[in-house]
């Protein structure tokens, strides 16, 4: 088989080393960001994580004429009609304000019981070629959000999130148990096991 070649949608140190550690031992040559010195801005447009992981990896793919990965992921709460989905890393105001995010949850969930505080993270890959072809994963994780935070690690809503079958937070969990059932975790590996077969045929077309 050819030797393919891909270029990450992002300069999030934490996504590259995930995805650069998923797609270790495939005939698969990782390019980045910091292979490219003009590496054009992408921002975040879309109304759904589909709409902007297709775009951050269709606009880099033509740009550098690579296939190339993006991802996009968030939180969505029924209760709250899917907020803040999109919006996830800015809810309260600032990019990545992890603590101002779940304080603002907490605060618009105030008062739900139990059983109305069922939420789930989404997480959307999109690998796209130069020329138009596309290949997407969606994975979710279901559970519901605490009264209020506990534990030390992961990031963004973790401390609030209670996966399904759990009774500790995504944040209490280790590394290894929040990978084996986390949005991210899940789609990373089917997107892994279709590469191991080869698919998308498209990626292994091309030059070199
Ligand atoms: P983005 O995919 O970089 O746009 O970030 C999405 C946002 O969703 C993050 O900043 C977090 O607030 C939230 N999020 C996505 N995945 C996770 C997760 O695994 N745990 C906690 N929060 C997450």
């Amino acid at each position: 088989m050819r030797k393919a070649r891909l270029v990450l949608a992002t300069r999030n140190p934490g996504k590259i080393e995930e995805i650069t550690h998923l797609l270790e031992d495939l005939p698969v040559q990782v390019f980045t960001w910091k292979d490219f010195p003009d590496w054009p801005p992408v921002e975040e447009v879309g109304d759904t994580f589909e709409e902007n992981a297709r775009h951050k990896a269709e606009s880099l793919a033509r740009w550098a004429d690579l296939p190339a990965l993006a991802d996009d992921s968030g939180l969505e709460v029924e209760a709250l009609g899917g907020a803040p989905g999109v919006v996830s890393a800015h809810y309260a105001g600032k990019h990545g304000d992890d603590a101002g995010n779940v304080a603002r949850l907490l605060r618009e969930l105030e008062g739900v019981p139990r059983e109305g505080r069922g939420a789930r993270f989404v997480c959307v890959l999109v690998l796209a070629g130069p020329r138009g072809e596309r290949l997407l994963v969606r994975e979710t994780c279901e559970g519901r959000i605490a009264e209020e935070p506990r534990g030390e690690g992961g990031f963004g809503y973790d401390p609030v999130f209670v996966p399904n079958g759990e009774v500790r937070t995504m944040a209490e969990l280790s590394l290894e148990e929040k990978n084996a059932l986390s949005h991210r975790g899940k789609a990373l590996r089917r997107l892994r096991a279709l590469l191991e077969k080869g698919e998308p045929e498209w990626l292994y077309g091309g030059p070199g």
